[in-house]
C-alpha cells in the first residue's frame, strides 16, 4: 500500500514536487530484503541519496506462525539495507509502527515512550529499528498506525467486502487507533525527507477512534445498512496480542513541518470516493 502510493506520489509532476526526485522502484519481485548479497548489491548499484524501506511481513496473525520469515523482512532486512546504506552515504528511512508499544497507556503514545511489543509483528520491526539504529549514520524511523489505501489488504477494504455478503457484523470497540490513509503518509514522508529530519517521528492521521467507530464512520458514509454488534477485543479470539490504546502523539510532526495531518473521517471519504 505505503510503496505504491509513495512511488506514485514521487513521480507524479502534478504535485508540483521541488525538487523533482529520481526513484526507482525495488517492488518484492526485484529486491528480496532479506537477501543480503542482493541487497548490497542492488543498493551499490544504485547509489541512491535516500532509501525508504516500506517493505514488510505486514499480516500480524501470520507473524505469530511464521516467525522465521517475518523475523528475516522486519528485523534482518532492516539490517541489510542499514549496512549498505551506510556504505554509500544514503539516508534511510524505515516504517515502523504502533504495534512497538503494549497500549496499556491511557495517551497517546509519544516517541520516546517505553516500548513493550505484545506480538511477533512488534517485536519484529523493533528489532528492524534497532538494526537501523545500530548499523547505519543517518536515519529516520517513521512509526505509524492503522494503514489503509488503494493497493492493499486494509480493514477498510475489509469491512466493505464483508458488508457484501453479510446482513451483520461484530466489531470490536476497546481497541483505539488512529486510520491513516497512506497517499496522505505519502505526503508527509516527502516532507520529512525534504527537511531532513533524523530519529524517530510519529505520524498518522489526525484523531482517534475504535474499531466499530471506524467501521460505523465506512457504512454510514458508504449508505451501507448492516447491522453491527459492539463486542470486547477479549471476544475476539486472533492468533496475535494487539495493543488496546494504539494511537500515537504526533505533535513532534506538526512541530518540525508545521503540517497537520488532516483528520482520518476526512481521509476515509477520500479513500471510498477513490473506492467507488
Ligand atoms: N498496514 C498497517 O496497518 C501498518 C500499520 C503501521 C505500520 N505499518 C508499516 O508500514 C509499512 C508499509 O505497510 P503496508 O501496509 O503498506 O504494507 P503492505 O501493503 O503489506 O506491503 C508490504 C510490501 O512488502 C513486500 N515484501 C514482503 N516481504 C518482502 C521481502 N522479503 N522483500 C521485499 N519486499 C517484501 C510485500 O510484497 P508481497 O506482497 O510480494 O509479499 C509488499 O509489497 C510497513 O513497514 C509496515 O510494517 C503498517
Amino acid at each position: 500500500m505505503l510503496g505504491t502510493d509513495l512511488v506514485n506520489l514521487l513521480k507524479s509532476r502534478k504535485d508540483s514536487l521541488d525538487p523533482n526526485p529520481e526513484v526507482i522502484e525495488a517492488p518484492h519481485e526485484a529486491l528480496d530484503v532479506t537477501l543480503e548479497d542482493n541487497v548490497t548489491a542492488f543498493i551499490a548499484t544504485h547509489t541512491p541519496n535516500i532509501i525508504v524501506n516500506c517493505a514488510a511481513f505486514t499480516n500480524v496473525d501470520k507473524c505469530e506462525t511464521e516467525r522465521e520469515a517475518a523475523f528475516n523482512v522486519n528485523a534482518l532486512g532492516p539490517k541489510y539495507i542499514a549496512a549498505a546504506a551506510k556504505e554509500c552515504g544514503a539516508r534511510l528511512i524505515q516504517i515502523s509502527t504502533d504495534f512497538v508499544f503494549n497500549g496499556n497507556s491511557d495517551r497517546p503514545y509519544a516517541e520516546e515512550d517505553q516500548t513493550n511489543p505484545l506480538s511477533e509483528y512488534g517485536r519484529t520491526k523493533l528489532e528492524g529499528e534497532r538494526n537501523i539504529q545500530n548499523h547505519c549514520n543517518s536515519y529516520l524511523i517513521v512509526r505509524t498506525s492503522w494503514l489503509f489505501g488503494h493497493n492493499g489488504i486494509n480493514f477498510a477494504a475489509k469491512m466493505l467486502e464483508l458488508a457484501e455478503h453479510n446482513k451483520e457484523l461484530s466489531i470490536v470497540t476497546d481497541e483505539i487507533g488512529s486510520p491513516t490513509y497512506t497517499p496522505d503518509l505519502a505526503r508527509a514522508l516527502w516532507t520529512l525527507i525534504k527537511q531532513e529530519c533524523e530519529g524517530v517521528i510519529n505520524v498518522s492521521n489526525n484523531g482517534s477512534c475504535s474499531r466499530y467507530e471506524w467501521a460505523e464512520y465506512i457504512f454510514k458514509t458508504m449508505g451501507i445498512n448492516i447491522k453491527i454488534n459492539p463486542i470486547k477485543s477479549s471476544e475476539y479470539k486472533r492468533p496475535a496480542k494487539v495493543p488496546l490504546n494504539s494511537t500515537l502523539n504526533c505533535q513532534k510532526f506538526a512541530t518540525i513541518t508545521g503540517m497537520q495531518m488532516r483528520p482520518w473521517e476526512e481521509a476515509v471519504e477520500s479513500y471510498l470516493k477513490k473506492q467507488k
